[in-house]
């Protein structure tokens, strides 16, 4: 259910949820101050309670009512990222809601690029918790109509268009002078380490894992295979009728005619076009209730890292 900018802000103030564009994916936003509110994105999303919600704010002044520690280091990055998809990891107030930060100690936290939801955080001064806008573990939103398809039409959402970023912010945990890198994103690792000044520091074991750390992640119902190389994936094609395709990274678009499907996407050569529209790809190649989604991976290198860390997650399931 379409809404507009100012529904939008009465359903917030009125402790509903409703799903809100953002450069990245669509969020299923809740005031973040308001518990019954929060326990509505849970229960919306399905989602476990043990997994932390992002809190969207207007601008880099208002982290200081949610960490209790905004070092020089966290400070310069926010400064070089936001508004854009980048998530800030920090120490957390003691008043910061144990719903939303799911008991652990720290609060993730982010200025979203998006004009429309910008400005509905700077009107309504409210502080959004926002998950991306879908059921636990299924395909990430990039439009309204994604949204509805997997939350129901009686969600309210305020369409601001498909997210030009496409898959979800780079998460960093920062403690002190030190950086970690907790989910790949399109702000890449080189790109931080270059404000940071230092590499990252290693995720250790006790480190608590958080951003899609489930391996079944961002997956299609369809089951999905991986692969490196394009023979292979022809080879299996060849011996699994109706598979559905998707080609990334390759500029030969002549592959294409090759794979014995009738359905084949092939996305662009860069990795910013293809983040843009991986998901929407993802989710018409699902609706094809094809036997297989048969997906060729980009190259390994640092570039790819974000697309490759989201389609080993949609992968998972069928992995051998
Ligand atoms: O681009 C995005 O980040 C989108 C848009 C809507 O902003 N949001 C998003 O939210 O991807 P979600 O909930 O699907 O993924 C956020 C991840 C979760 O996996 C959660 O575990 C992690 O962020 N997270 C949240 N708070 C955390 C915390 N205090 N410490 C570590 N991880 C945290
Ligand atoms: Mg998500």
């Amino acid at each position: 259910m379409q809404v507009n900018l100012a529904d939008a802000m009465t359903l917030l103030n009125n402790g509903e949820v409703v799903a809100i564009p953002t450069e990245t994916v669509y969020g299923l936003a809740a005031d973040a101050s308001n518990e019954a509110a929060l326990l509505k994105i849970y229960a919306t999303k399905q989602r476990p309670a043990n997994n932390p919600l992002i809190v969207h704010i207007a601008n880099i002044h208002q982290v200081s009512g949610y960490a209790d520690e905004f070092s020089a280091l966290a400070k310069k990055l926010a400064i070089a990222f936001w508004p854009g998809p980048f998530t800030l990891v920090l120490k957390a107030k003691p008043h910061v809601s144990n719903i939303l930060r799911a008991n652990a100690p720290t609060v993730a936290l982010r200025v979203p690029a998006h004009p429309l939801t910008l400005q509905l955080l700077k009107e309504s001064g409210l502080a959004l918790a926002a998950p991306s806008a879908n059921r636990y573990t299924q395909l990430s939103p990039t439009t309204a109509a994604h949204v509805e398809n997997s939350l129901g039409k009686d969600i309210p959402v305020l369409d601001g268009g498909p997210c030009q970023v496409g898959i979800e912010s780079t998460i960093v945990s920062v403690d002190g002078d030190q950086w970690q890198l907790l989910r790949h994103g399109m702000i890449t690792e080189a790109q931080i380490e270059a404000i940071a000044g230092k590499p990252a520091q290693p995720l250790t074991q006790d480190i608590p894992k958080a951003p899609g750390q489930h391996l079944l992640h961002y997956s299609p119902r369809t089951p999905t295979r991986l692969f490196e190389a394009f023979a292979d994936l022809q080879k299996y094609a060849q011996l699994h009728p109706h598979c559905a395709a998707l080609l990334i990274g390759q500029s030969n678009t002549a592959l294409h005619a090759q794979v014995h499907s009738a359905h084949c996407i092939a996305l662009p050569s860069t990795p910013a076009q293809v983040a843009e529209h991986l998901y929407d790809a993802l989710h018409r190649l699902d609706d094809l209730q094809a036997s297989a989604i048969l997906i060729l991976l980009p190259p390994d290198q640092p570039a790819w890292a974000a697309i490759r860390d989201r389609l080993t997650r949609a992968g998972y399931q069928d992995a051998p």
